[in-house]
This record gives structure tokens, C-alpha cells and sequence, in this order.
């Protein structure tokens, strides 16, 4: 008997965790973010709902082309709830990432959402690492009107391996899916990570972690 209330108490537990972790579904229409408000929900405050405006739930531009003359030949135009405060406390933001010929969105990772990315143009080719121990990259190569999901908080990249550019659209489900750049995190911290940290986990000796750090 005890063992059973134990049993569905820790089950109660990781139900609870497991519902905590995620976006609590909303008991309003919206909260238009106001960041000078100082009651927050969140992370962020809400607009009077009576001055909520169409402008607060729109975004334009997104079939312009981002810049990808940078060196990786990829651009995000993100559109989360920094541009749009209409989508505060939604869980839904996207994002169009556009590049160029062999053009890379680097290994990164969003913390708070899983991603789907739909190709429009080009090809593209994805994939992402699972967790350890196992640390399997699962892969593909995505024609246009192909989709691809990566699940939240794991490591992804896209490259364009076709020779003209591609675009993806990326949908997420959180309003602020956040994203960490692994080789930016790791060599270009502010304040930068101690070297005697690098060597060691990455067993290679200190020039090239100063290397890699001057590249960050
Ligand atoms: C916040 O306050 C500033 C200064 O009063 C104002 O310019 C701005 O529009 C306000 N922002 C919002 C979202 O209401
Ligand atoms: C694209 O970005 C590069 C590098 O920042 C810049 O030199 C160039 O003027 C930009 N091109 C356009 C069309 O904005
Ligand atoms: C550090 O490692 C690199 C790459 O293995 C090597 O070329 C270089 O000579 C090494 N430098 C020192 C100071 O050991």
C-alpha cells in the first residue's frame, strides 16, 4: 500500500514537472507585451487589452531576402515576440532564414522550443544530435516543400548544398524560443570561459584555444 502511494506520488511529481517545464496555457485572449508595465506574466507585462491594436499582431518584409554576405552566407529574420508583443504568452513565434550557396546556420540550440523548418527554395541539409550518451546526428537532405523537426534543447545545423540560395521557414513553439550558438558560447563568452576549461575538455593544446577564441 505505501509502496503504492509512493509510486503515485512520484508519478504525480513527474507530471507536474513535465507540465511546469512548458508554456501554462493562456486564461485570456493575449497579452500585448509592454514592457513598461510592472506587472509581468511570464517575463513580460501586458498591454490594456482595450488598446490592443492589429499593428500589435502583425509583421511585414518577411519575402524580402536577408543579408547572407557575412562568412557563414546565412541570415535569420526572426519574428518572436521581440518584433511582434502580440505573440507574448502565445507559444508560437517563426522565423525565415535565408542562404546563400553552401551558406551554414551554425550548431545551435533553443532552449525553449522545438522547431520545425520547411524549405521553400533550395536545398537544404539538416540535422541534429541526440543526447548523451548516444550523440546520434540524425540527418537529412530536404527538397523544397520538405519539412524537418528538431526537437527542443537539441544541438542542429541547416546547410545549403544546392548551388543557387535557399530559404527556410522555421516555426517554433514558444513565443521566445531563444538560441545559443555553440561556438559562440563556448569561445566567445563574455567573460571568456578560463583556457585551462578549453584545453581540457576539447584536448587540444592553449594556441588553439586562443585561436578559436580570437575567431568568437
Ligand atoms: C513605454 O514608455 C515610453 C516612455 O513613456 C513610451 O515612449 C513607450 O511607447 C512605452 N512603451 C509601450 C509599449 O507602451
Ligand atoms: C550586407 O552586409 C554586408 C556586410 O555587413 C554589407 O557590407 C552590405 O552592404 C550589406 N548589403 C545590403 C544590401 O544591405
Ligand atoms: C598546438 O597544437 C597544434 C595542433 O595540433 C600544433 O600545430 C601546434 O604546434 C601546437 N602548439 C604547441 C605550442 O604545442
Amino acid at each position: 500500500m505505501a509502496s503504492h502511494i509512493m509510486l503515485l506520488s512520484l508519478l504525480a511529481l513527474t507530471c507536474s514537472v513535465g507540465v511546469l517545464a512548458f508554456e501554462p496555457s493562456p486564461l485570456q485572449d493575449f497579452c500585448v507585451a509592454d514592457s513598461n508595465s510592472s506587472a509581468l506574466v511570464n517575463g513580460k507585462g501586458c498591454k490594456d487589452p482595450k488598446l490592443a491594436e492589429s499593428k500589435d499582431f502583425s509583421f511585414s518584409g518577411l519575402h524580402l531576402p536577408g543579408n547572407t554576405s557575412n562568412f557563414l552566407g546565412s541570415n535569420v529574420t526572426p519574428v518572436n515576440v521581440a518584433q511582434v508583443l502580440g505573440l507574448n504568452t502565445l507559444g508560437v513565434s517563426i522565423a525565415r532564414i535565408d542562404f546563400a550557396p553552401w551558406g551554414l546556420n551554425p550548431p545551435h540550440y533553443h532552449p525553449r522550443a522545438s522547431e520545425i523548418l520547411t524549405v521553400l527554395e533550395g536545398t537544404l541539409h539538416v540535422g541534429f544530435v541526440t543526447s548523451n550518451p548516444e550523440n546520434r546526428l540524425i540527418s537529412k537532405v530536404l527538397q523544397k516543400g520538405m519539412f524537418f523537426v528538431f526537437p527542443m534543447g537539441l544541438i542542429h545545423f541547416q546547410r545549403n548544398v544546392g548551388y543557387g540560395n535557399a530559404i527556410g521557414m522555421a516555426a517554433f513553439g514558444s513565443q521566445n524560443p531563444g538560441a545559443v550558438t555553440i561556438a559562440n558560447a563556448v569561445f566567445g563568452s563574455n567573460l571568456p570561459i578560463p583556457s585551462e576549461v578549453l584545453t581540457t575538455a576539447f584536448q587540444v593544446n592553449k594556441s588553439v584555444v586562443d585561436f578559436l577564441q580570437t575567431k568568437f
